[in-house]
């Protein structure tokens, strides 16, 4: 029997699996493309026939659901659509566990967007047939990553050595955060330039250093004195930035003489609402005035709500369009091989690639102790309680012997806990973590400090 796979982050693909899904991708782009206009699929073909694609979105889209549907469709399948929260079951109070249990009758492969970081994760759990993440809250966009990597490897030999600046709002978009992440796997440099107060959550910053070896550079001191560069480099001096500079790389040199691409978002209002937003750069001719924008592909996932200037649109350097019309050869290419409709190659052939299913994982599955530090987790959702609980992944820190727990739907860590003894009924912070291991878990419980230990019972280990 095929095993299932699901794609709730990037990091669940290969590097390998992402290099098929772009090889069948430019062969669709090839036999099928529209000779007329460039990047459009334009003909269809019958290898998904009989196929049925649903698509379960709880939030807007255009792009994603169009695209994946156009696909779906392009390949001889078909589809169903649930595009609106208010007109299906959810209304009612029904769990998306139980609507991706439901659903899978009736599709052969589900693609979900969601407004909770990690839901992708908890569907992939109730779910018998793939689950693909159409954007699950601020926390990934695998597919919009794969788009975004394919625009690039379009345009460059290798994706090894690219300067990607990216600008904006680096904490709620998700895009970036799959995207930085697949940048670091192929070797790409970052250029950092986050909107003040909008910079990349410390787990995705934490993990593009420890996990993936990034490097990553801050603007030069003198950004803000040369040129154009002070509408760019927003957050020049964040303290957490300047220590992500590796030592002996003049990195300041290499990167301002040459930008390969800019990539920009909106800002992601609705991921914090309420909040009070501080500035936020508009990307411009001005903007890219300087000589090491000369050849910068502009990229945007889409929407764009003012934060690029539609006058930039007939520049060379727009690629924005090109890169949402890969949407559909690249969702093409990832249905057929997830799926295992290819003769040659199939997902299922290749190992996951740095998914934490490999980890050590905590579970509470009666929620006795310490919950996920990020509130908008699927984990928090009302609707979810009885079918989900916090789950957890052991993550070794590198060179300490000090451990991490990251939350095994959304992805965001805890660094400081209290291990309680359930017999002993004790607890002690600060413990080596790293040794025990899940059947050790059945006797230990995690508290957020020694205050939520001591009023459940537990007393200070000796
Ligand atoms: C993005 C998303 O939904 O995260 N849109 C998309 O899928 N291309 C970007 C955004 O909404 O800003």
């Amino acid at each position: 029997m095929r095993a299932t796979r699901h794609i709730a982050s990037i990091n669940d693909l290969s590097n390998e699996e992402i290099g098929a899904v772009f090889e069948l991708a430019l062969s669709y782009l090839d036999t099928l493309g529209d000779p007329a206009i460039p990047h459009r699929i334009g003909k269809s073909t019958e290898i998904a026939s009989g196929l049925v694609l649903a698509t379960l979105f709880f939030e807007p889209s255009t792009r994603t659901r169009l695209s994946f549907e156009s696909a779906m469709n392009r390949l001889g399948g078909r589809v169903i659509s649930s595009a609106d929260p208010a007109t299906s079951s959810t209304a009612k109070g029904e769990s998306l566990a139980d609507t991706v249990r439901v659903v899978s009758n009736y599709a052969d492969l589900i693609v979900i967007r969601h407004p909770r970081d990690g839901a992708a994760r908890l569907a992939a759990e109730y779910c018998p047939v793939p689950v693909i993440n159409g954007g699950d809250g601020g926390h990934e966009h695998p597919t919009q990553t794969l788009c975004d990597l394919f625009t690039l490897k379009q345009k460059n030999t290798s994706l090894k050595g690219l300067n990607i600046a990216i600008a904006g709002d680096l904490r709620g978009s998700r895009t970036i955060h799959s995207f930085v992440y697949a940048l670091a796997r192929f070797g790409a440099n970052l250029v950092l330039m986050p909107a003040k107060g909008l910079e990349l959550p410390s787990h995705v910053d934490r993990r593009l250093r420890e996990e993936f070896r990034c490097i990553m550079a801050k603007p030069p001191a003198d950004a803000g004195e040369s040129g154009n560069i002070d509408a760019l480099y927003v957050t020049a001096k964040e303290p957490h930035q300047l220590s992500l500079i590796p030592e002996n790389v003049d990195i300041h040199v290499k990167l301002t003489s040459r930008i390969d691409a800019l990539y920009v978002t909106r800002l992601q209002k609705e991921r914090e609402p309420g909040r009070n937003y501080g500035e936020y750069p508009t990307v411009d001719a001005e903007f890219l005035k300087g000589p090491q924008y000369s050849k910068t592909s502009v990229m945007h996932p889409l929407p764009r709500v003012g934060e690029l200037d539609r006058k930039f649109d007939s520049d060379v350097r727009a690629s924005y369009f090109e890169q949402a019309s890969y949407g559909v050869p690249i969702r093409m290419a990832l249905i057929t091989l997830i799926m295992g409709l290819a003769k040659e190659k199939s997902l299922t052939r290749y190992p996951n690639g740095f998914s934490t299913s490999k980890s050590v994982h905590y579970e509470d599955p009666l929620r006795e102790g310490l919950a996920c530090g990020n509130a908008n987790c699927i984990t928090h959702d009302p609707l979810e309680q009885a079918s989900i609980h916090p789950k957890f992944a052991i993550v070794p820190a590198p060179n300490s012997s000090k451990s991490i727990l990251r939350c095994h739907y959304c992805e965001t860590d805890i660094d400081d806990f209290v291990l309680a003894q359930r017999q002993a009924h004790t607890f002690t912070t600060g413990a080596a973590i790293q040794s025990l291991s899940a059947k050790d878990f059945a006797q230990h419980l995690f508290f957020s400090d020694g205050k939520a230990a001591k009023a459940a019972g537990y007393f200070p280990a000796k």
